[in-house]
């Protein structure tokens, strides 16, 4: 881990309510104490907690995201979504766009490029996740389904500069599994020669806690994680914090 700030990025997921912001406290007291340029810490939490968190945050250098976005840029007649614009008007600088958990529900490559195209024209910071499934990889097809989901879904984009790459292996999230390190290491790398960036910056997601984060942080080419489960607990997610910088 060379680069200058580490990710860790909290995705909340369908989690929380107002009463769990007070949690929080612990971490923005724990942020306060941390040199500054060493970390970045965004919380994803779902799109109802975004206004509130945000101002939670204001004094703070906590920044937040959204967990998704609808393609279109302009407001429009389509019922329970929101744009990029929107999410930005609330206080949301990243926004968490190709997740595996909306793979499932029919987010493909084409339509992730739509989202990247349009959170990127709002003014946000894209959190791109790929991955593949466990019978991709059984069927060794990893390597080429990150090579397709980089290409198909930053199609047509010149500037990288705002997007941040997570790989999170399906079979890991949630599971409680992680990759080999040398598998690791070797996926790192090919998302990056795929990127065709040596600046891009690329997190890992999938199964991330206090007991394994010894073995990912020394993984070469990560700048970060993206984390779920154990980001819903401040003392786990602080743990990881410290296990990492320390
Ligand atoms: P997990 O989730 O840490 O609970 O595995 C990661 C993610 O889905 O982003």
């Amino acid at each position: 881990m060379t680069n200058k700030y580490i990710y860790f990025i909290a995705n909340w997921k369908m989690f929380g309510d107002l009463t769990t912001l007070n949690s929080l406290d612990k971490v923005i007291k724990f942020s306060k104490n941390i040199k500054k340029n060493k970390i970045k810490l965004i919380y994803c939490p779902p799109s109802t907690l975004i206004s509130s968190l945000s101002k939670r945050l204001k004094k703070t250098k906590i920044e937040v995201g959204a967990q998704n976005c609808h393609q279109s840029f302009d407001n429009g007649p389509y019922t329970g979504q929101l744009n990029s614009r929107m999410l930005k008007s609330v206080g949301t600088k990243y926004v968490i766009i190709g997740h595996s958990e909306n793979r499932q529900l029919g987010d493909n490559d084409k339509l992730i490029n739509l989202k990247i195209k349009s959170a990127i024209r709002a003014g946000l910071k894209v959190i791109f996740c790929i991955g593949e499934t466990l019978k991709q990889k059984k069927n060794k097809k990893t390597y080429k389904v990150l090579a397709d989901q980089i290409r198909n879904g930053l199609k047509s984009i010149n500037n990288k500069s705002n997007i941040i790459i997570a790989y999170e292996p399906v079979w890991s999230i949630g599971s409680g599994l992680i990759p080999k390190s040398d598998e690791l290491t070797k996926s790192i790398a090919h998302i990056k020669s795929q990127l065709g960036s040596k600046s891009s910056k690329i997190l890992y997601g999938g199964s991330v806690n206090s007991n394994n984060i010894d073995k990912l942080k020394i993984i070469a080419g990560i700048d970060g994680f993206l984390i779920g489960g154990a980001s819903q607990n401040s003392n786990k997610f602080i743990d990881i914090i410290k296990k990492t910088i320390n």
